[in-house]
């Protein structure tokens, strides 16, 4: 017989749906764990450029990968620190440089097997909000419930020009939207794990919607999941807390 394993959110979506800000909000309400897929894949682009290794030497990445040296400290907020290699790396993996390397050393099927249990081993008490690609379909492919977040290609590279001018760094809008058509296109076209949404996944179009409206709508999902027979006691006493709340 198998164990019963913590319950698990999965939100899967392109760069600039707003996963990442949406699922540490989510995880934040809940008490839960917060997987950021997207960061290790990230990290793994940081390491091979360190270590002079090309974004399409696949053996060598598999190698890196499998003993990639990271560690999330995780915040109060419940963004994390990321050390690589004892270094504080967690800005350093935010560039459109490393954004599209991770793009493409997770195109590679052997990067993808190496980092298939590190992501697991985030499945902790009292239960995990998980971001990315693939987390519906084949990291948790047994996941409570899973969300597939969309939003124009315009809109994503808007929301990306506006983060990075915020931080004082000047980007031309027309060639983030060009970055993101050819990312959007790798990630939805690789042989495995591509970026689509599972079938049991429920779509949420965030284009005029904003963090907020999305997490409603995500708890409102929740709510309805109450009578899935998996769900945790704890996640519905959490919901009675939050309906009590409002
Ligand atoms: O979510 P992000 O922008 O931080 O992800 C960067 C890249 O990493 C993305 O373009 C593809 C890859 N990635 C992946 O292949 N699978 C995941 N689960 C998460 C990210």
């Amino acid at each position: 017989m198998s164990l019963k394993q913590e319950p698990v959110i999965t939100i899967d979506g392109a760069s600039g749906t707003g996963k990442g800000t949406i699922s540490q909000i989510l995880a934040k309400h809940l008490g839960w764990k917060f997987l950021d897929s997207g960061a290790l894949y990230r990290v793994l682009a940081l390491a091979a450029q360190k270590h002079g290794v090309a974004f399409d030497n696949e053996e060598a990445l598999q190698v890196l990968a499998e003993h990639l040296d990271v560690q999330f400290i995780v915040q109060e907020d419940l963004s994390s620190r990321i050390i690589l290699e004892g270094e504080d790396v967690t800005e350093d993996i935010r560039t459109e440089k490393i954004g599209n390397g991770a793009s493409l050393v997770g195109a590679l099927p052997a990067v993808r097997t190496a980092l298939l249990s590190r992501q697991r081993a985030f499945r902790e008490t009292p239960g995990l909000v998980a971001d990315g690609r693939d987390m519906g379909t084949v990291i948790f492919p047994d996941a409570e419930l899973k969300i597939f977040l969309t939003a124009s290609a315009e809109e994503r590279a808007l929301r990306r020009y506006n983060q990075l001018k915020q931080r004082g760094i000047s980007v031309n809008l027309g060639d983030l939207i060009k970055e993101l058509h050819e990312r959007d296109k790798r990630d939805q076209e690789r042989a495995i794990a591509p970026l689509k949404p599972a079938e049991d996944a429920i779509r949420v179009d965030t284009d005029r919607l904003s963090i907020d409206q999305v997490v409603e709508r995500i708890i409102s999902e929740i709510r309805v999941k109450k009578a899935f027979p998996a769900i945790s006691h704890w996640m519905v006493n959490k919901i009675a807390e939050l309906e009590i709340a409002e």
